[in-house]
């Protein structure tokens, strides 16, 4: 099978490439340098003779999208929209990565994949408008993947700023009042490999780690895998630490999509991150 991956740079590109190579399928991993996903002509020569196309590029900056959503559109809804269009016109198949920002947090279960869409922020809306265009354009061809809390090996996340940020001032203060999933690139990344050659019906999927974490615990176990003593890492408010960007308060996802399709969620996310932290922590 002949793989386009886009945005192969980035946290999650690099896992996916990586991934599906392993499994054997021939790869075309392009950087925005190779394939600037906005641009249309590039995209049409880009995805050609491919058979599956994996969008790991996007506009991740989350506060700057506030003041930049037009930049932030054209990555996050014009290009999966130009790729949607072009993997069409060849026969070809899209994973379009998204993400639990397009929820509105309220919730107070995990939400289910047909949840009603209501983003509290400017990155949030432009990937729903990124699987709406994916949606739209490969109604029987898409598979819509979202994911939340990402980390990884192949950039910088969650756990690599909180353990320089104990290694700095000894102390961290976290936030312990927004409730979400962490989850392991690399996972995602197997996840992308088995729907794929497992044939899934097009849809919406949920690529989360099971159970849930708020910030300041996740942090406490990132802390806990460098060998520190977890007392180090102090619990605080969400109010405490205003940015730019709304937080979804609570973002767990439901894997009932996988499950019917006889795909085996990821696992819990202790376990996974115990699996994964030596990696992405740089192998200490
Ligand atoms: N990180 C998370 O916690 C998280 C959570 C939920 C969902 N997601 C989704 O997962 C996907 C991958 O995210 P990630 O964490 O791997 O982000 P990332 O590390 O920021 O990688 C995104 C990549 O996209 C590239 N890119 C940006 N604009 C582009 C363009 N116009 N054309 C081609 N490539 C472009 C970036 O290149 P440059 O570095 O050169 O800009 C970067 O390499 C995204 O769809 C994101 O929305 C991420």
């Amino acid at each position: 099978m002949r793989f386009l991956v886009t945005g192969c740079a980035g946290l999650l590109g690099t896992d996916v490439v990586a991934v599906l190579a392993g499994h054997g399928g021939q790869v075309t991993a392009v950087a925005r340098a190779e394939l600037d996903v906005t641009d249309p002509e590039a995209v049409e020569a880009g995805v050609r003779g491919h058979d599956v196309v994996v969008n790991c590029a996007g506009w991740t900056a989350v506060d700057a999208a506030e003041t930049h959503e037009a930049a932030a559109f054209a990555v996050n809804a014009v290009g999966p929209a130009l790729l949607a269009a072009a993997a069409r016109r060849n026969g070809a198949r899209m994973v379009q990565l998204s993400t639990d920002y397009v929820f509105d947090g309220t919730a107070t279960t995990p939400y289910p994949e047909a949840h009603r869409l209501a983003p509290v922020s400017a990155y949030g809306r432009t990937k729903a408008a990124g699987e709406w265009a994916v949606r739209a354009e490969l109604p029987a061809a898409h598979l819509v993947l979202r994911t939340s809390w990402l980390y990884g090996a192949g950039g910088g996340c969650f756990p690599t700023t909180i353990a320089g940020l104990v290694a700095e001032r000894g102390v961290v203060d976290v936030v312990d009042d927004q409730l979400g999933a962490p989850t392991w690139s690399r996972d995602v990344a197997e996840l992308v490999h088995q729907l794929v050659v497992r044939d899934v019906p097009a849809g919406i999927y949920h690529a989360t780690g099971a159970g849930r974490a708020s910030w300041f615990e996740f942090a406490r176990a990132v802390v806990e895998a460098a060998g520190l003593d977890a007392g180090i890492v102090h619990p605080t408010t969400s109010d405490r630490f205003v940015r730019p960007a709304p937080r979804p308060a609570y973002s767990v996802l439901g894997h009932d999509a996988l499950v019917r399709n006889g795909i085996t969620p990821i696992g819990p996310w202790q376990e996974r991150w115990e699996q994964a932290a030596r990696d992405v922590l740089g192998g200490s």
